[in-house]
């Protein structure tokens, strides 16, 4: 059992003790007992009546995972996009798939910006296999969050997530031999692979179908920083801002994805690169939004530590998205990497398969 304040509190967690509170509702006392999983209206009777906390039960399934989408936008974006890449690679985008991406587009915009706060679940957005189209969507949900962190408003934000919904459509015309390839491209193939961002960023712009914002985003989006990036070369501030964001995005989802020729890469890892990363490839400005909107370990996901405990990530820092604090699994006890002290030597060394967490191994060493 540990202990979580009202406001961390999340909807399916177990309450581990009975709460008696003054309900505001029907002005009376009234008690919330042991053993009964929280609701949100539960948690806002608490946050009327001005509970600080709550008591929570460690065991089993009893955090549910925080969700930034729910599956019928995913469904709806993946629809479109593998829509529009069809017609791209017929030579016509009809704006009937246009309009289907404009309205994922603002219904993503909506949802996610609902939440001011929001930090990305990533590992909601690694529920499917279907590479190419998911990919996609999670660079845009990504890059929203971090749009979100500039303050971008709902426009811009819309042009940002079309930018990244579309950023690989050009890719539909890349020989899928080249794009699952696990060796390293000849120079022909690279140069193939090279056109991807100006081919669809062209032909969306030519027919007006997209704004110039969007279309600074794709054409951009493998420039790097230090000017080593296709397909022009182009260096710091002279990459358009949605480009910069997207670099990011589509590296962190790309590394740690699953793809034909390698298995993904655990995300704190792929963090740590992107930071090693941050001045050269990537804009510095830019990796810190998006530490700070991009959990690697979300709340609810089980994880492995250093000491070789096991537990449930119950609170996430955006200031610090390795050091979350953890619930620690068979134990009444919680970790709080980031701000106590005594467990400044722990770190969270990885993510457990989800039905493998039931009970802690004997012995285990991570
Ligand atoms: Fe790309």
């Amino acid at each position: 059992m540990f202990y979580v304040n009202t406001e961390d509190l999340l909807p399916g967690m177990y309450l581990g003790r009975d709460i008696h509170y003054f309900d505001m509702n029907i002005q009376a006392m009234s008690v919330l007992t042991r053993g009964i999983h929280l609701t949100e209206e539960s948690i806002r009777a608490l946050v009327n009546a001005k509970v600080e906390g709550a008591y929570i039960s460690h065991l089993s399934n009893d955090i549910k995972m925080t969700q930034t989408i729910d599956t019928e936008l995913k469904n709806q974006a993946v629809d479109g996009i593998q829509s529009l890449a069809k017609g791209f690679m017929g030579g016509h985008i009809t704006s009937e798939q246009m309009d289907s991406i404009n309205d994922t587009t603002i219904n993503l915009v909506e949802s996610v910006s609902a939440d001011k706060d929001v930090m990305v679940n990533i590992l909601d957005l690694k529920m499917y296999d279907d590479y190419t189209y998911h990919h996609s969507l999670s660079v845009a949900v990504m890059s929203l969050a971090v749009g979100m962190e500039f303050g971008f408003d709902k426009n811009t934000l819309s042009e940002l997530v079309t930018a990244a919904l579309l950023h690989d459509i050009g890719k539909i015309a890349i020989p899928i031999t080249i794009i699952n390839k696990p060796s390293r491209l000849t120079p022909e193939e690279f140069e193939i692979v090279k056109k991807h961002p100006i081919a669809a960023g062209v032909h969306l712009r030519k027919n007006n179908l997209v704004s110039q914002n969007t279309f600074m985003g794709i054409v951009g989006h493998h420039e790097k920083w230090n000017g080593t990036g296709y397909p022009n070369g182009l260096d710091g501030k002279n990459i358009h801002m949605f480009a910069r964001i997207m670099a990011v995005a589509d590296v962190f989802d790309a590394l740690t994805s699953h793809r034909p020729y390698r298995k993904p890469a655990p995300a704190h890892e792929v963090l740590e690169y992107i930071m090693a990363n941050a001045g050269t490839h990537f804009d510095e400005e830019i990796v810190r939004a998006f530490l700070k909107r991009v959990a690697p370990f979300p709340v609810g996901s089980h994880v492995r530590l250093s000491n070789g405990k096991h537990g449930i990530v119950i609170r996430n820092y955006p200031e610090q998205p390795l050091r979350p604090q953890i619930a620690i699994v068979g134990e009444d006890t919680s970790y709080d990497l980031f701000k106590d002290p005594q467990y400044l030597n722990v770190i969270v060394t990885g993510i457990d398969e989800l039905d493998n967490i039931s009970a802690p191994p004997a012995n285990s060493r991570s």
